[in-house]
């Protein structure tokens, strides 16, 4: 429940590691949030790509209580209890922040279908599951807000990576539809559309313009959060830049390079 101060007390991050979502999580707690649970595949243990384990002890350093919990979203059948979970540990849950995902090339995908299939699932399914989970404790509980990381990658579908790009698509229509059903309920939905975020995700890609970084994406969702924005363009610019790009005729949006 957001303290007297109207500000945010409790924080549950879905994809414990994530750098854009530990971005979100760290401001919120140093506005004031004071229960947080981190949620994460083997959550006690380093990253599947070398990563360090889910870092509680940064969050408890700035004054939070912190509980870790193994997430896996590839498991749907699992996310209803996650939330129950969470919320048994912090009670209602003024901030929900799934920021799992995984962006693969898309020639691995090309040539491996079903590796493709597998991340669209995390991408998309993913974020269905928990999302409706989620969504059905906020309208319960009559007030909080679900944080949803789509992309510009979903606004519209480019070849260089449209697998990823159409879960974003998914995703942000899914989003859409959630915040909608949401009216009036007292909870509320933040639809997210970052550009290129530099950082682990992105390593070893070239930056495309625009660019940004986790604490550029964090602090523009404290700022919709302060101010009940629903959708966010990180940068804002791209909001512009993507109303012209959506009506570019098919073959000049086909030639662009990325
Ligand atoms: N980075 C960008 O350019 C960008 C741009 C637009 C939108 N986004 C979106 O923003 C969100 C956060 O991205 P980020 O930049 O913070 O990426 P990140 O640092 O790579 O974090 C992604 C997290 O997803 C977790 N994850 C992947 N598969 C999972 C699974 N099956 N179950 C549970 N967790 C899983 C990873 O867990 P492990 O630690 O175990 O690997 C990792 O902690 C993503 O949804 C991403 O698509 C990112």
């Amino acid at each position: 429940m957001r303290n007297a101060l109207g500000s945010v007390d409790t924080v549950l991050l879905l994809g414990g590691r994530s750098e854009i979502g530990l971005a979100i999580v760290e401001r919120l707690v140093r506005r004031g949030a004071r229960r947080v649970v981190l949620a994460a595949r083997d959550a006690s243990a380093p990253s599947k790509d070398g990563g360090t384990a889910v870092p509680a002890e940064d969050l408890e350093r700035l004054g939070a209580e912190v509980h870790v919990l193994d997430f896996d979203a590839a498991r749907p059948e699992t996310h209803a209890a996650l939330i129950e979970e969470a919320a048994a540990k912090v009670g209602d849950l003024d901030v929900v922040i799934p920021a799992f995902g995984v962006l693969g090339s898309q020639a691995i995908y090309d040539a491996d279908p079903v590796a493709a299939a597998r991340d669209v699932a995390v991408n998309f399914g993913g974020h269905v599951s928990i999302g409706l989970a989620a969504a059905r404790r906020l309208r319960e509980q009559g007030h909080g807000t679900l944080v949803v990381l789509s992309s510009v990658a979903g606004v519209r579908v480019r070849k260089a990576n449209f697998v990823y790009g159409s879960a974003k698509a998914g995703l942000d229509g899914f989003a859409q539809g959630l915040a909608d059903a949401l009216h009036g309920s007292g909870a509320r939905v933040v639809v997210v559309r970052p550009g290129f975020v530099i950082g682990r995700m992105t390593r070893g890609m070239t930056p495309a313009p625009m660019s940004v970084t986790a604490a550029e994406v964090a602090d523009a969702v404290v700022e919709a959060l302060d101010t009940r924005k629903v959708t966010v363009w990180v940068p804002a610019r791209l909001r512009l830049a993507f109303a012209v790009m959506r009506l570019l005729p098919r073959p000049l949006w086909r030639r662009l390079p990325r």
